[in-house]
């Protein structure tokens, strides 16, 4: 059919087909040798006391963001699914992971259905350094499954980099690549293998803005990890993040700047983001947390008069429903209405903050371009940093690991904290941020 029966869209279905070897595979799976045939045998249940494990040491990539967010390290025989938008740096972190466990001496592979070999060779040249042997690491450019399947069968290797999986075709099913019922058969079928030979995979795939390609959603389950790759392409920073962890935390974040070389891990962004802070009207400091790890950036806005009905709200780096919510608790709980002004919020360095902590620091910034008035007052040297969830009825609600949150702030010598610690409600922390004298804001615990 070329439009679908349920929404009218046009040339939107895919053909799925179940294939028999899939069938096969499952059956002996689960009930052992005959099982395929018809009745299944009992499976032999075990106490998970005497199931046996092997420690298998976990294969470290060399790149400490990355092994940070993996939860230590790729997980032998795991299956890792890297999402992100286009031009984002999959192919480059994929390449120097591989690089840099070829140089620890592991047998790697990597499969691009994407680009040609030389393509691939130009990138690996720009990355290639004493710890990185990106030249070193085998890669094949195919896109038919089997062929695919039998490499790695020949190869065995320890790691091998799938780019992308919707590239990929399995050619006993119809549709196209990159349809759903392609990317679930190919995962499905590397996963087999993978499993049986013990080689870690990561899958790399698209996701587009509106994480509109159904590819690699339709993966979440089967994957062991998921990982997304994102930030704004044209700005330099890109934040690593863990989705799902079978084998450690999601909270774990991870930021990297793109440069010629290939992406380098910023350690020290807290620094870089308070150094480059401006001090002017709408200027904050957000003590968040990227995972486990503090990080301090500072927030911007701008409130400017409208022509509009209704005005404009644009948000970059933060969620569009979460600053609607702290302009309605400035206007009701705090007399900083901005009904007829356009405001603009954004995260400076392309940071995306999706936690409820950076309600305060957005209302402080709101507040101080509404104001005209910078935080802290005139005479202010350093930046106000501010974290805190801003509730409905004008409090403010703590947040997790506000100790390691100050004690960020107070590496970089930021000591005026606002925080619900010190002012429990709204219209506190704005008398704290607008004091003036230096010490007239609530000052870190
Ligand atoms: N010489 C260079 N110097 C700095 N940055 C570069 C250079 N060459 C490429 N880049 C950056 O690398 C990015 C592309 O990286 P990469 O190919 O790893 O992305 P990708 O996510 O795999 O993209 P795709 O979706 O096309 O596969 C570019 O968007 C650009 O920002
Ligand atoms: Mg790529």
């Amino acid at each position: 059919m070329g439009q679908c029966p349920g929404c009218g869209a046009w040339s939107t279905l895919g053909e799925e087909r179940v294939s028999a070897i899939a069938a096969g595979g499952r059956g002996g799976k689960g009930g052992g040798a005959g099982a395929a045939a018809g009745r299944a045998a009992a499976a032999r249940v075990v106490p998970l006391r005497d199931v046996l494990t092997a420690r298998v040491p976990r294969l470290t990539t060399g790149i400490g963001e990355l092994d940070r967010v993996l939860g230590g390290g790729i997980v032998p025989g795991s299956l890792v699914l890297l999402g992100g938008s286009p031009g984002i740096g999959k192919s480059t972190l994929t390449n120097m992971a591989m690089g840099h466990l070829a140089a620890a001496g592991r047998a790697t592979l990597y499969v691009s259905g994407e680009e040609s070999a030389q393509q691939i060779r130009l990138r690996a040249e720009r990355l290639e350094s004493s710890a990185c042997r990106a030249l070193d690491v085998p890669v094949v450019a195919e896109t038919d499954l089997e062929a695919v399947l039998a490499t790695m069968e020949a190869l065995k290797p320890d790691v091998m980099v799938v780019d992308s999986v919707q590239t990929l075709h399995a050619a006993e099913l119809g549709g196209a690549p990159g349809s759903v019922g392609q990317v679930r058969e190919v995962a499905a079928r590397i996963m087999q293998v993978a499993k049986a030979a013990s080689v870690a995979v990561i899958l790399v795939g698209h996701v587009t803005k509106e994480g509109s390609l159904a590819g690699p959603r339709v993966l979440e389950h089967l994957v062991d990890c998921v990982l997304q790759f994102e930030g704004e392409r044209e700005r330099t920073y890109r934040t690593l993040r863990a989705l799902k962890n079978r084998f450690g935390s999601t909270n774990e974040a991870g930021v990297f700047e793109m440069r010629s070389d290939g992406l380098v891990e910023v350690l020290d962004a807290s620094a870089r983001f308070v150094g480059e802070a401006t001090r002017k009207p709408g200027s904050v400091v957000l003590a968040s947390m990227e995972g486990t790890r503090p990080l301090l950036v500072e927030v911007q806005a701008l409130v400017s008069p409208s022509e509009l009905v209704p005005p404009r709200r644009v948000v970059n780096g933060i969620d569009r429903n979460r600053l609607a919510l702290v302009l309605a608790v400035l206007g009701r709980h705090a007399g900083i209405g901005c009904g007829t002004a356009d405001v603009f919020v954004n995260v400076v360095g392309g940071v995306r903050i999706d936690e409820p902590g950076a309600d305060l620091a957005v209302a402080l910034a709101v507040a101080s371009a509404q104001k005209g008035i910078p935080l802290g007052g005139e005479g202010a040297q350093l930046p106000v940093a501010a974290f805190g969830e801003v509730g409905l009825t004008g409090e403010l609600r703590s947040v997790g690991h506000a100790e390691r949150r100050l004690s960020e702030a107070a590496k970089f010598g930021l000591h005026d904290v606002i925080h619900p610690a010190g002012a429990p409600t709204l219209p506190q922390a704005l008398r704290a941020g607008f004091a003036g004298a230096p010490g007239g804001a609530a000052r870190a615990a």
